[in-house]
């Protein structure tokens, strides 16, 4: 595996490019919730590009119906897949099943289309004030999951605090490409903790390798400030 760490003047710019590109290449993309990667969507339909050859999956959901607030289907669809003159097929997390059925669902979806190792294209990741990536909270059990692509999370490690679905590590690991999207003051002393010299791999975000690609850290100033 390699990883690249890079800081940019405008990540959320640099990740609607990469997007666009993957989306007019008819690949399989995989998004990711939270505030960091919005603008990244928005900038991303800004640009309206022809999606209808791409597949869209996501990292996690919310246990909540897709309208809901919380919901992060909801927030990329309504920041890029509602925009779109031509839009990719898009494969949702069903959080309204709830955890166990919703991430059962989810994994014969993903073996139908991709395999038991998805090699997706672009997986877009956040990262949590606590280091966690996707819905891989640090001490839950979930992290160490080595059979199974998607799974449940009971009890979430962090706001809002509602029942997950999340891809596991294997199934993060199998992507060709993955960029991990960080920005702002409030995350550098973690992204210290991560990526620094001596990183603490009990945080999920230190164990993301990827198998056959490269990760891409990609930082803003100010959340790089401590490295
Ligand atoms: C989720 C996310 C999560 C997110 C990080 C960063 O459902 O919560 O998928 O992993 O990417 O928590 O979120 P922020 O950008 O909002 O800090």
């Amino acid at each position: 595996m390699s990883r690249e760490i890079r800081v940019s003047d405008d990540p959320a710019a640099e990740v609607a490019e990469r997007l666009t590109e993957a989306a007019m290449a008819g690949d399989d993309v995989v998004f990711t919730g939270g505030s960091t990667p919005k603008r990244a969507y928005e900038l991303a339909a800004e640009r309206d590009a022809d999606w209808s050859a791409a597949h869209v999956w996501f990292t996690d959901e919310r246990c909540v119906e897709p309208t809901h607030p919380d919901s992060n289907f909801g927030m990329a669809d309504r920041a890029l897949l509602s925009q779109l003159s031509a839009a990719p097929s898009v494969h949702r997390m069903a959080g309204e099943l709830g955890p166990d059925a919703g991430a059962g669902d989810y994994e014969a979806e993903i073996r139908a289309r991709m395999g038991a190792e998805p090699r997706w294209n672009l997986l877009l990741l956040g990262m949590g004030p606590d280091g966690h990536v996707a819905s891989l909270f640090p001490g839950k059990p979930e992290i160490e999951e080595r059979s199974r692509l998607a799974v449940g999370v009971p009890l979430a490690g962090m706001e809002p605090q509602v029942p997950r679905i999340t891809l596991t590590m294997p199934a993060i690991r199998s992507a060709r490409e993955a960029i991990l999207l960080v920005t702002g003051e409030s995350k550098a002393a973690t992204v210290a903790r991560v990526f620094g010299p001596a990183p603490d791999t009990s945080l999920p975000a230190a164990r993301v390798e990827l198998r056959y690609g490269t990760l891409t850290v990609l930082l803003d100033q100010a959340a790089a400030s401590q490295l």
